[in-house]
């Protein structure tokens, strides 16, 4: 009985050294390594860390990344939701370590602690790109570049409308919807705004809070906001237009007009904003662009080819009023 357990056991164990030294992936010319599938599929895989679902520009800029195999049969995609949490990002990252993916691309959620699981992918030779958000780190060696819009400038443009629109002595007061705290979305376009604003004087920022980029958020926060100071705000400056969107309806039930007592400013572009500028509802957008797909898809080329690719690579950007919306929404792709 005990003679025929050991074999049963000896049996087992060859078979399992035997299924690991097949499955064993190898490192690659360009010195990425490969899955044993996409190895035999000749396949070059990236795999996507992506922050969640939380908007409409979010589903664009998700549905633009997994066209990547259509736009070119050479690669796969493993794409990650993050649900909005950094822990489930790193999780999704260790995961495509142990896969061995040839590359992965990080939206991040927040801007701080990735220095080590990017410790890790380097020390896997697994290069990697950042999209959409940026990331703070200790050794810029953790990442290849960094791809997306420049949030910075985005808030300078949304302030910069304002002014046109009311000039540097107006008074105004702002009520602020801020995006996910520490996120470069809400960090720079914060910056950018309140920089553009300096030489305003009148212009006071009287609420700010964030949304966390949701519609139901920014619903529930902009409630708050009227309920204390509803006859005081004269501006919404909300970081996303989904904070907005929930922000009209917020308005709306309050028994204010959006878009005429209320003047409403955000960024993203998405098509919600624009049928709700043709409405009257909502007053000038900011366009972040979310269809990175074809990008990434380029730098990926390149970085697996073993080309320099430019450290910073910006998304083309406009702006809209809207006096052009019902111009350009029929050319809206998001
Ligand atoms: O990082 C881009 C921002 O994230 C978008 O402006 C916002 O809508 C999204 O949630």
């Amino acid at each position: 009985m005990k003679l025929k357990k050991m074999i049963a056991l000896m049996a087992s164990t060859v078979i399992c050294i035997g299924m690991l030294a097949g499955c064993g992936g190898s490192a690659g010319g360009n010195g990425s390594a490969q899955t044993s599938n996409e190895k035999s599929s000749g396949k070059k895989v990236i795999g996507f860390a992506q922050v969640g679902a939380e908007s409409g520009w979010r589903t664009a800029e998700t549905d633009s990344i997994k066209s990547i195999p259509t736009l070119d049969s050479n690669f796969d995609l493993k794409f990650s939701d993050g649900q909005q949490k950094q822990e489930n990002q790193i999780k999704a990252i260790r995961s495509f370590i142990a896969q061995k993916v040839d590359l992965i691309a990080l939206d991040p959620v927040v801007e701080t602690g990735w220095d080590t699981v990017l410790k890790e992918a380097k020390d896997a030779k697994i290069p990697v790109v950042i999209v959409d958000r940026k990331v703070t780190v200790s050794d810029d060696s953790l990442y290849k570049c960094f791809l997306g819009s420049d949030m910075v400038a985005e808030g300078k443009k949304a302030a910069q409308i304002l002014i046109d629109q009311f000039g540097k002595d107006a008074k105004l007061n702002i009520a602020e919807l801020q995006g996910t705290v520490g996120s470069t979305a809400m960090v720079g376009r914060q910056q950018g705004f309140n920089d553009a604003i300096k030489d305003c004087p009148n212009y006071k920022i009287i609420k700010s809070q964030t949304g966390d980029f949701t519609r139901a958020k920014g619903k529930e926060v902009m409630e708050a906001f009227l309920k204390s100071d509803g006859d005081k705000i004269n501006v919404l400056w909300s970081h996303n237009d989904d904070m907005a969107m929930g922000a009209i309806q917020a308005i709306e039930e309050y028994g204010k007009k959006p878009g005429k007592d209320i003047f409403i400013l955000s960024v993203d572009g998405i098509k919600d904003i624009f049928q709700a500028m043709v409405d009257g509802k909502a007053n000038a957008t900011v366009e972040c662009n979310p269809l990175l797909g074809p990008q990434l898809l380029e730098v990926a080329k390149n970085i697996l080819d073993g080309k320099e690719v430019e450290r910073t690579i910006n998304s083309k950007e406009s702006q809209f009023l809207q006096k052009d919306a019902a111009a350009e929404l029929p050319n809206r792709k998001y």
